[in-house]
């Protein structure tokens, strides 16, 4: 990105729903316990959306923050670019719906699916508009309420999601500061490692895609697993290198929330002492595209990301697909 213009990220905002889940809940529910899920995942709880709440309202509190951080009005947005795995509905486009909630009247609104790589997906293709010269202000969400396409009736992945969504404001800025660099990544040939199986154009819902749970989430946990530790040391090595840094270059890493050996093994890789990671998969849970925004917001919001800092964020998800990008963070 180094020939055009810059991109800074010059405001953030999140959202998660009001109610908690504990693993001691969820022990009431399936056949699992407190102490298995923290031990092999690093999550002690999660926030779940309730019946009236759907991806756009949290998609539309995160968005309203980081117009309001970034100091500017909603009518000033070019583009919405929502990444989600779980939209309103197949269509109308969630970032349309939102779009007309926050009064962005003059935007273009289109999602994106990359599963929870999809902030990085929508951050590098936001970014590309403004780099062009095409738009000015891009507004990219990560948004997800995957608790409902979960199967609350399955251990092995009911224990792992949450609801969230994060958003940042992207605007023109000097060279070489910024978004320093994207990489990104995919591998379909592992596709069916994590899929939700029915209710697109191949399998449409029927009672019986219905009765065999395949509008729920499908995950090859442990294929999964191996696959998140390789890619995402790889990622960010990548990331770096395409922006001339190395791993002693980064101040701080945002990495996905999915598994806490994951990410252990993530900063094992890039050498980093633990308080240059942001963690909060503990509360959270895995949240999918919302993710890496809400972990951003955060981590900036508690004065831990600073002016000058050279931030490093990653991701993986269903796809198979992989992220990352390094952001020197301009906004004091
Ligand atoms: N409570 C108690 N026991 C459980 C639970 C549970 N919630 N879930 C599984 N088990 C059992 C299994 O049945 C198995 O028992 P067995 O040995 O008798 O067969 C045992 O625990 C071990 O299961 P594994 O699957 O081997 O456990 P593992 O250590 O691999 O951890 C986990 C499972 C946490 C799912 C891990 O594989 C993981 O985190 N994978 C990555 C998942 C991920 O990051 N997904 C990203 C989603 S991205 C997106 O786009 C939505």
């Amino acid at each position: 990105m180094s020939s055009v213009r810059g991109v800074a990220i010059v405001g953030t905002g999140s959202a998660v729903p009001e109610r908690v889940l504990t693993n001691d809940d969820l022990a009431k529910m399936v056949d699992t316990n407190d102490e298995w899920i923290r031990t092999r995942t690093g999550i002690c709880e999660r926030r779940i959306a309730d019946a009236n709440t759907a991806t756009s309202d949290l998609c539309v509190l995160a968005a309203k923050r980081a117009i309001a951080d970034a100091g500017i009005s909603p009518g000033e947005l070019d583009l919405i670019i929502v990444a989600t795995v779980t939209p309103d509905m197949m269509f109308p486009a969630t970032a349309c719906l939102v779009q007309d909630r926050i009064g962005a009247t003059k935007a273009g609104a289109f999602d994106l699916s990359a599963g929870c790589s999809g902030f990085l997906y929508g951050l590098a293709t936001g970014s590309q508009f403004i780099a062009a010269g095409l738009y000015e202000k891009v507004l990219v969400i990560g948004a997800e309420t995957l608790s409902k396409i979960t199967d609350w009736e399955d251990r092995s992945t009911c224990v792992l999601f949450g609801d969230g969504a994060g958003a940042v404001v992207l605007q023109s800025a000097p060279a070489g500061a910024g978004v320093l660099s994207v990489h990104l990544g995919a591998a379909g040939s592992g596709g069916d490692l994590l899929t939700l199986p029915a209710g697109g154009s191949r399998r449409p819902t029927t009672a019986e895609t219905v009765a065999k749970r395949e509008h729920y989430i499908h995950m090859s946990g442990n294929e999964v697993f191996k696959f998140a530790v390789k890619v995402m040391g790889e990622a960010s090595l990548k990331a770096l290198e395409k922006c001339n840094k190395t791993k002693e270059d980064i101040d701080f890493l945002i990495p996905h929330q999915a598994n806490i050996r994951i990410i252990e093994a993530a900063v094992k890789r890039l050498n980093l002492s633990p308080d240059k990671v942001y963690i909060n998969l503990d509360r959270y849970g895995n949240t999918s595209a919302a993710s890496v925004p809400v972990a951003l917001d955060e981590a900036v919001k508690a004065g831990k990301v600073k002016k000058g800092d050279v931030v490093l964020l990653v991701a993986f998800g269903a796809g198979l697909t992989w992220g990352a990008s390094v952001i020197e963070w301009s906004k004091g």
